[in-house]
C-alpha cells in the first residue's frame, strides 16, 4: 500500500482517478467519495488523524464466511486472537475518529461446536478453503468453553475496546425481522445483533430527536436485513435503513463517514446520498471493483 498522492485529496477534481488500489470519485452533486482495497488496518495507518465525523461498520463475524481473500478477519483460531484483530483496527479508527466523532461497530455472535470433522457432506463446509473451523475443533477454544456454547464475542470486543480508550454509550440492539437462517429446534433461534455506539470524547455529536420523532424504541431497532444478495457478490451486507440511522443520530450533515470493511459499500452509498463524503476499505478486490461502478452511477 503506497502513500496516497496529494492528487487523491484534491476536492476540486470532479471525475474518478484510479490507483493500483484506491480510486476516488465525485458523484453528480460533488460530494466525494473514497475507496481504498487493502487490510483495514494498514490502509487506516496511513490516513490522517481526526479527519472523520462518523464510521459506521460491519466486520466478518467469528468463523462465519469466507470472503475469499488473504489476511482477512474472522479466521482466527483463538477468540482472543480475533477479539485482538478487531480491537486493533479500532484502536486505528479511533485516531482517525474526530474528537466529537460516533462509530458504530455491528457485531453478530458464534455458537462454538466442538464436534470435530464432520461426517457426511455439509454444505457450507465445502464452500471452505481452510478445513476444520476453529469454532469445531475440541479444545474449547482456548477458553474452556464447552460445545454449543455461544461465544458472547460482541461484548467480548465491546470490553476490550473499552479497555483501549473507547467509551461505550450504548448498545442498540438490531432486532432482525428476517430471522438468521439456522435450523436449530434445541434453543430459541436468533433474531438480534448488536450495534455498539461508541465514542471517543465526553463531547460528541448526538441528534436524538431524530429517534424520538420516528417514534421507535431509542435502542432497539426492528429492520428488516437485507435478502441474499442477487447482484454476483454476498459480502453480508447490512439494510440501508440501518446505516441511515446511524447517520442521522450519530453523524452531522455534510460530515465525513468512514467503513474500514466496506463490502458492497452500503454505508459509502448512504452517506454520499445523503450529501455526506465518505470512504471505504476492503480487501477483497472484486468488492472494491464493484463499490467503485456502484458510486460511479451517484
Ligand atoms: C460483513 S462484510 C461487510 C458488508 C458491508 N457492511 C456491506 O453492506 O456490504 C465484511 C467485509 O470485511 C472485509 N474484510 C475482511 N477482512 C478485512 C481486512 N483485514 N481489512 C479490510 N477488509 C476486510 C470482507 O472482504 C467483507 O467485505
Amino acid at each position: 500500500m503506497s502513500n496516497p498522492t496529494p492528487e487523491l485529496f484534491d476536492r476540486s477534481k470532479a471525475i474518478i482517478i484510479a490507483g493500483e488500489s484506491d480510486w476516488h470519485g465525485k458523484t453528480v452533486d460533488g460530494v466525494d467519495w473514497h475507496i481504498y482495497k487493502g487490510d483495514a488496518k494498514e490502509v487506516l495507518q496511513i490516513l490522517p488523524e481526526n479527519i472523520f465525523d462518523c464510521v459506521v461498520t460491519s466486520p466478518p463475524y467469528y468463523w462465519l464466511r469466507d470472503y475469499g481473500v488473504d489476511q482477512q478477519i474472522g479466521q482466527e483460531e483463538t477468540i482472543d486472537d480475533y477479539v485482538n484483530s478487531i480491537s486493533t483496527i479500532m484502536d486505528e479508527v479511533f485516531r482517525v475518529l474526530k474528537p466529537e466523532g460516533v462509530l458504530f461497530l455491528n457485531l453478530g455472535d458464534t455458537y462454538y461446536s466442538g464436534k470435530g470433522k464432520s461426517q457426511g457432506s455439509d454444505r457450507k463446509s465445502s464452500k471452505r478453503r481452510f478445513g476444520l473451523r476453529a469454532v469445531d475443533k475440541s479444545g474449547g477454544l482456548g477458553i474452556g468453553i464447552r460445545p454449543k456454547s455461544i461465544i458472547g464475542i460482541p461484548w467480548r470486543v465491546a470490553i476490550e475496546m473499552s479497555k483501549r480508550n473507547w467509551i461505550l454509550r450504548s448498545p442498540i440492539i438490531w432486532h432482525r425481522t428476517y430471522r438468521l437462517p439456522e435450523a436449530v429446534t434445541d434453543r430459541p433461534r436468533r433474531s438480534y445483533e448488536f450495534v455498539f455506539m461508541f465514542v471517543k470524547s465526553r463531547k460528541y455529536h448526538f441528534d436524538r430527536q431524530r429517534l424520538i420523532d420516528q417514534k421507535i424504541e431509542e435502542d432497539m431497532w426492528t429492520i428488516a436485513a437485507r435478502p441474499k444478495a442477487t447482484n454476483g457478490i454476498d459480502t453480508a451486507p447490512f439494510p440501508d435503513e440501518l446505516v441511515e440511522r446511524c447517520l442521522d443520530i450519530g453523524c452531522p450533515p455534510g460530515g465525513s463517514v468512514l467503513d474500514p470493511f466496506a463490502g458492497s459499500g452500503t454505508t459509502l452509498r448512504v452517506a454520499v446520498c445523503s450529501g455526506r463524503p465518505s470512504t471505504g476499505i476492503d480487501l477483497n478486490p472484486e468488492f472494491c471493483k464493484y463499490m467503485v461502478n456502484e458510486l460511479r452511477g451517484y
